[in-house]
């Protein structure tokens, strides 16, 4: 499996460069032959019509034959896969085979259709078409190499470009990585610490009321502004560098959006079961972008539209996952102002997918808004490949989702 990929390449390779090699001989080779029998024509009035119309049908015969021994000997040679001196070696031989060809055709056709006739001989000619052969298999060489200058380029080019999507993949997980335990870590630690010192601030407050009380409630002053801190500022921050409960999987973190919106706003969400048939075959960012998306539209919902019903819908058709939070708000303007929503587009895009803002007829005059994402899925067994990789070879990302 592993080499059969790389063989059928180098094979294609050898047969386009004998392609290559046959038509710009054979290309050069006509030019030069139409070439030199004009040349011939008009400098010396037709000097290959000596003995007549047969003896102009012996030399355009020989015209023929050598160029397509030449090009036979080429095909059967395939001097292209050699080094530069068995290339120069083959060359010559091709030449003077050539050459050979023109004249061995021209006697033995002269022969045949003109017995009579004095062939004339010119050592000249010949060394002329020695040279005029050996030029046309150059010229098919020199194209050969050309091609592979720019076949290796491409080739460099387009490992390139795996190489840094690799790497900003790479990075990308990395961010993540770090988003995930910097959120941890307000979470715990922080929030941890912020506890501790205002239980402290407290104990100091409740030790000193008896003898200062407008320290003591200096003391409870700042201790609620600790806690304040801790429950909104500091629990919005974890929040917005990485999506609660993620680590734990799709479902409930999507249950962690919803649990935030007033009771007033129903939410009808699917089941635990529908996430965990596709979300590992999400990437990790993958899998955090469809929690922003159901973030963000549920926060339009409210904002924008004044729903009080929102559907999360999710489901796979043909290895695209379709995620759809539709609500019975008001309807979104023609041509909205995208914000956030053109943020999380382009990051939908770079993941091979779409994010669509529609609005929703639901019939009796009745609208709303309808957010629609798009992602492909990877296979199973990729998806699998891909999360074990993952796990070994960072053991701080956080777990893929069950
Ligand atoms: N559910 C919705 N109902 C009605 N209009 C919507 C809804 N969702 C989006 N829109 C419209 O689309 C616009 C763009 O939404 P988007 O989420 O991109 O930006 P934003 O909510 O205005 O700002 P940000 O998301 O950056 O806080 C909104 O200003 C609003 O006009
Ligand atoms: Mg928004």
């Amino acid at each position: 499996m592993t080499r059969s990929g790389p063989s059928r390449d180098v094979r294609a390779d050898a047969v386009t460069d004998h392609r290559i090699v046959l038509v710009a001989t054979a290309a050069a080779t006509l030019a030069v032959t139409i070439y030199t029998s004009l040349q011939g024509c008009l400098l010396s009035g037709c000097p290959a019509v000596h003995g007549g119309g047969v003896g102009v049908w012996a030399t355009v015969g020989a015209a023929v034959v050598a160029p397509v021994v030449m090009l036979s000997a080429v095909h059967l040679l395939r001097p292209e896969r050699y080094g530069y001196l068995a290339r120069c070696l083959s060359v010559v031989a091709i030449a003077v085979g050539a050459a050979l060809t023109l004249a061995a055709a021209r006697a033995v056709l002269a022969a045949i259709l003109a017995p009579d006739a004095v062939a004339p001989t010119s050592i000249g000619e010949y060394v002329s078409a020695a040279v005029a052969a050996a030029c046309a298999v150059g010229l098919g060489l020199v194209q050969v190499d050309v091609a592979r200058r720019i076949r290796h380029a491409e080739r460099e080019q387009s490992i390139a470009q795996a190489r840094a999507a690799g790497l900003v993949a790479e990075l990308q997980e990395e961010e993540l990585r770090l988003r995930y335990e910097l959120a941890e870590t307000i979470h715990g630690s922080v929030q941890g610490t912020f506890v501790v010192m205002e239980a402290r601030l407290r104990h100091l407050a409740l030790s000193t009321a008896h003898a200062d009380a407008g320290v003591a409630g200096e003391l409870h002053a700042v201790a609620d502004q600790l806690q304040r801190l801790r429950e909104k500022e500091l629990r919005a921050l974890s929040g917005r560098l990485y999506p609660v409960d993620l680590e734990r999987g799709l479902a409930p973190a999507v249950r962690a959006l919803v649990v935030r919106l007033p009771p007033s706003v129903a939410v009808t969400a699917p089941d635990d079961a529908v996430f965990s048939a596709f979300e590992s075959r999400l990437s990790h960012e993958a899998r955090v972008l469809v929690v922003r998306v159901i973030e963000d539209a549920l926060s339009n919902a409210l904002r924008h539209g004044s729903a009080d019903h929102v559907v999360i819908s999710a489901r796979e058709s043909g290895g695209i996952l379709l995620i759809v939070v539709g609500n019975n708000g008001s309807a979104p303007p023609a041509t909205p102002a995208l914000s956030g929503l053109a943020r999380l587009r382009r990051r939908a895009q770079v993941l091979g997918g779409e994010l669509v803002l529609e609005t929703l007829h639901g019939g009796r005059s009745r609208t709303g808004a309808r957010l629609k994402l798009t992602l492909p899925l990877s296979a199973e067994s990729a998806g699998d490949a891909a999360a074990s990789a993952s796990a070994t070879a960072a053991p701080h990302t956080p777990p893929p989702a069950p």
